[in-house]
């Protein structure tokens, strides 16, 4: 979107929403963006305070100088990788928008697998307790509360800033009264006693040194702690399924997110536990190994 374009009338171009949008394709392809289109759309409509369907309604209209302005800075920005989501302050999870910022992780798709699961097991037991740990953002419980109104949701998040976000997504949903949220290490912020039906969880598990080959937007720009889980990546996972049964009702079930390659350990993990039935694999829509999960004995 540089100045200064002239059509061979020698009139100044228009920069409409069309021309805009072509010209962002075109610079963030360059820049090695996949999603160039989509992020482009969703980046001027943020730009114009519209929905990003109305774009197509208004392909000839102009932009005002400070849409322009707005869009110029987003579109360098995204140019050195800086994820939309952190852009526009916000990513869509199961259907509901959740805030995010540089500092809290943005909730992925795949993650979805985790809660499909979830609320299918959920849905047999009248009132289901569940906790989900290392709630980053609150998506999975938000999600898991929200879709099954009858749960008693507790989120546990170590980080500050985190935990703020979180907060504030569960009030933007009105699911503050049902989702309990607790500051803290895994099961250390539970009160004692307190079981559960389910516990899920989305915790850091990329190996240590993945960290280094992630792409530019993980990279450079997401929260490593919220993605480091170690030398093999399961330092929290082992901590969870060590602990996890003496946190679940008998018939209860444990969900952990998981990378592709680990599945077969983790299954090795809740064996060693010796309080689970044999762990099941589970594959997200890709066809990656995503979630492993046992019912307590
Ligand atoms: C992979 S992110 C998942 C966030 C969110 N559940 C999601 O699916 O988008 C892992 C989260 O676990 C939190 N975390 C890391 N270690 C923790 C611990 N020991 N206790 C509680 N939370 C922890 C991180 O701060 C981060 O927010």
């Amino acid at each position: 979107m540089s100045e200064g374009t002239a059509n061979q009338s020698s009139e100044p171009e228009v920069w409409t929403v069309k021309r805009v949008l072509d010209w962002t394709i075109g610079h963030l392809r360059k820049h090695g963006c996949e999603s160039a289109r989509l992020d482009a759309e969703i980046l001027l409509a943020h730009s114009r305070c519209c929905q990003r369907i109305q774009l197509y309604t208004q392909y000839d209209a102009p932009l005002t100088p400070e849409e322009r302005s707005k869009m110029r800075d987003l579109v360098k920005r995204r140019a050195g990788h800086e994820p939309v989501a952190y852009l526009v302050g916000f990513r869509e999870f199961f259907g509901l928008d959740f805030e995010v910022e540089p500092g809290v992780l943005i909730p992925r798709p795949d993650t979805e697998t985790l809660v499909v699961r979830a609320l299918e097991l959920a849905r047999e037991i009248a009132a289901p307790r569940i906790l989900d740990l290392c709630t980053g953002s609150g998506c999975v419980a938000a999600a898991i509360a929200e879709n099954c109104r009858n749960a008693v949701v507790t989120a546990v998040e170590l980080d500050d800033q985190a935990f703020a976000i979180a907060s504030r997504n569960l009030a933007k949903h009105e699911l503050a009264d049902r989702v309990t949220l607790l500051q803290g290490d895994l099961f250390e912020p539970l009160p004692d006693g307190e079981l559960f039906d389910l516990i899920v969880s989305n915790p850091p598990y990329v190996t240590t040194a993945e960290l280094d080959t992630l792409p530019p937007d993980v990279r450079l720009h997401e929260p490593h702690r919220a993605l480091d889980g170690g030398v093999d990546g399961l330092d929290i996972v082992r901590r969870i399924i060590a602990e996890g049964h003496s946190r679940l009702k008998s018939g209860g079930a444990l969900l952990l997110e998981i990378g592709s390659e680990q599945a077969a350990t983790v299954e090795e993990l809740f064996a060693q536990a010796g309080a689970f039935e044999p762990a099941i694999v589970e594959k997200d829509l890709a066809g990656h190994c995503r979630v492993v999960w046992a019912r307590k004995r």
